[in-house]
């Protein structure tokens, strides 16, 4: 890792979440240096421009457009490009064409010299998370994937508008595939300071509808949100800020992001949304919580899935 002063995030991808994020990233004043990279180089010169022009109602921060050898002194590179879901689509469908699109990028930030740490968002980010680590040749400690951290989020919202409570008070979270395949680890979910069990009876037949009710609204926000505007992106943006600013202020924060399993919860050579504490060097460590049956199984189904395309691909 290089051991400049000052922050630089380098990202690929100024389409709707890749701009989402350096404008949040912008607002909350987490880096000096963002250089944005796309194919596009006018939009990423249109954006960054676009960015500087709000710069006096924000932090000092450098921002331009560039290219990969931008990348070489970067604390962090961001990777949002590629093909995003269309409605109907799910984010395993989007497979092949990214896992393409993601060996040159790999490659060529490789090839400037970078020795920092990925973070990856495209979808299916699980899969191109393991692509990334696999290209890029770095420990596994260094490639990170926004994982479940935006639908972690998402069951956050929703559990604190059900019990009226403060969603930074709602401690839960949404492990597994980040698709169709995630899952709630209820028996870890505390509300304020209590145990959602010592809250609602969780054996009661109508308790079980809704927290059900509640997940399902969270697995499939995503096919909602697109078909109504095309895409999602603050969202996601905003959840790639949280890691950034996890990293790069050495927070030694639990996030629910993608990280590789070599053993833990039984699994082996493979990515998928767990919690993790992340800091300056990235994943210091993934957490195993103590999963129950149904939590188990879901997780191996999760898993499965994953490792068919993983095995399907690579
Ligand atoms: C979503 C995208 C980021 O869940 O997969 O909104």
């Amino acid at each position: 890792m290089n051991k400049k002063s000052t922050n630089k995030v380098a990202l690929i991808g100024t389409g709707f979440v890749g701009s989402s994020y350096a404008f949040a990233l912008l607002n909350q004043g987490v880096t000096e240096e963002l250089v944005m990279i796309d194919v596009n180089k006018e939009k990423a010169e249109g954006d960054a421009i676009d960015l500087k022009h709000g710069l006096a109602f924000a932090s000092p921060m450098k921002i331009y457009a560039g290219d990969y050898e931008d990348c070489r002194d970067a604390d962090i590179v961001v990777i949002t490009a590629g093909a995003n879901q269309q409605p109907g689509e799910t984010r395993l469908d989007l497979v092949e064409k990214n896992v393409k699109i993601f060996e040159s990028i790999v490659n060529s930030v490789m090839e400037s010299g970078f020795d920092g740490i990925f973070l990856v968002a495209t979808n299916p980010v699980d899969i191109l998370s393991y692509a990334t680590w696999k290209f890029s040749g770095l420990p596994k400690e260094r490639v990170i994937g926004s994982g479940t951290i935006l639908d972690t989020s998402r069951l956050r919202y929703l559990v604190g508008e059900e019990f009226d409570i403060d969603p930074r008070n709602i401690h839960a979270y949404i492990m597994g595939e980040h698709g169709d395949t995630e899952f709630p680890v209820w028996s870890h979910t505390t509300i304020g300071a209590s145990n959602l069990s010592e809250i609602v009876d969780m054996t009661e037949k109508e308790t079980q509808e809704k927290l059900e009710d509640i997940f399902v609204n969270v697995r499939d926000a995503a096919y909602h949100i697109i078909q109504q505007k095309g895409a999602t992106y603050y969202g996601i943006a905003m959840g790639l800020v949280r890691i950034t600013k996890a990293i790069l202020r050495n927070e030694n924060s639990v996030l629910t992001i993608s990280g590789l399993l070599e053993g833990e919860y039984g699994q082996e050579d493979l990515y998928i949304g767990v919690p993790a504490i992340i800091n300056r060097e990235g994943i210091r460590k993934l957490i195993e919580l103590p999963l129950n049956k149904t939590e188990q199984k879901q997780f191996e189904h999760s898993a499965a899935t994953l490792k068919q395309v993983i095995n399907q691909t690579f």
